[in-house]
C-alpha cells in the first residue's frame, strides 16, 4: 500500500455524513484550482504563531498531557486546523497508535495532509464537522479540541459533545482547551473573542456542558499556557 493511500485510506465517511475526503487526488486538484481558502486559513500557521507568541507547541503538549496520551491509543483531534497537535502526538509515540484529525475547513485539511506527506507519517486528516464525526461508536480513546470550541454556536457545541461522547470508548477522555476570555490577553482581545465574560467560560460553562453530555469526573482549570483554560471529562 502506498504511503498516500495509507494516509488517506483510513478515512471512510459512512453515507457521506457531512464529511468529504478527497484522497490523494485532492492535492493535485488544489494545485490546479489555486488555493481559494480564506486568508486566515491560508496563513493560519504564521498568524497563530504570532498571536500565540510561539506557545502553540506548549498548548498542544499540554492538551496531550491532560488526556494522558500514551503509545497505542487512538487519538482524534476535532477542529485540527493544519494538524500540528496530531503530528506532535504521532512523533511523541513514534507512530504507535491511531491518529485522526478532522476540520470543517478544507484549506486546513489540505495543509495538514501536505505536512503528513512531508513528514512521511501514518496519520489521517479529513474534512468533517464536530457534529457529524464520520466514525463508528467507541473508536477513540482520547478526543482533543484546541482553540475551537468558542467558534461554535451553542446547539453545535451540544451536538458536537454528543458526537464526541459517541465515538469515545468507555473510559475514554475528552480534553477541551480554549481561550479564557475573562482574562486580559492579546488573544482574548482579538475580534470575535471580546465576549465580555467576567468568569472563565471553561470553568463556568463548558464543564457543565460536558456533564450534560454524559461525561463524568469532569474538571476544569488553567492550562499551562497563560490565557487558556481546559475542561475535561471521561465517558463512563
Ligand atoms: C483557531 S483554529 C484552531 C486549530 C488547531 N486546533 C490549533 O490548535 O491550532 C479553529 C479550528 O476549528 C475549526 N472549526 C470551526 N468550526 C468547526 C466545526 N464545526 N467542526 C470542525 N472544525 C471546526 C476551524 O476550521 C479551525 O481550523
Amino acid at each position: 500500500m502506498s504511503l498516500a493511500s495509507r494516509i488517506h485510506g483510513h478515512f471512510h465517511p459512512p453515507d457521506d455524513a457531512g464529511a468529504h475526503d478527497h484522497g490523494h487526488a485532492h492535492a493535485a486538484v488544489d494545485d490546479q484550482r489555486g488555493d481559494a481558502s480564506p486568508f486566515w486559513v491560508r496563513h493560519y500557521d504564521r498568524v497563530a504563531r504570532i498571536v500565540a507568541f510561539g506557545r502553540l507547541d506548549r498548548l498542544h503538549e499540554g492538551a496531550l498531557a491532560l488526556g494522558e496520551f500514551k503509545p497505542g491509543l487512538a487519538l482524534l483531534d476535532v477542529g485540527c486546523g493544519t494538524g500540528d497537535l496530531i503530528l506532535r502526538a504521532e512523533s511523541q509515540v513514534d507512530g504507535r497508535g491511531t491518529f485522526v484529525g478532522l476540520d470543517v475547513e478544507r484549506g486546513m485539511i489540505d495543509q495538514a495532509k501536505r505536512k503528513a506527506l512531508d513528514h512521511q507519517v501514518d496519520v489521517t486528516f479529513g474534512e468533517a464537522s464536530i457534529d457529524a464525526i464520520p466514525y463508528p461508536d467507541e473508536t477513540f480513546d482520547i478526543v482533543t479540541s484546541s482553540l475551537m470550541f468558542h467558534h461554535l454556536a451553542p446547539e453545535q457545541q451540544r451536538d458536537g459533545l454528543a458526537e464526541i461522547h459517541r465515538v469515545l470508548t468507555p473510559g475514554g477522555r475528552l480534553v477541551v482547551v480554549d481561550i479564557n476570555t475573562a482574562k486580559r490577553s492579546v488573544i482574548s482581545r482579538l475580534p470575535g473573542h471580546r465576549t465580555g465574560d467576567t468568569t472563565d467560560p471553561l470553568r463556568a460553562k463548558v464543564a457543565g456542558q460536558l456533564r450534560d453530555a454524559g461525561f463524568e469526573t469532569v474538571s476544569a482549570g488553567s492550562h499551562l499556557v497563560e490565557s487558556l483554560s481546559y475542561a475535561m471529562g471521561t465517558k463512563p
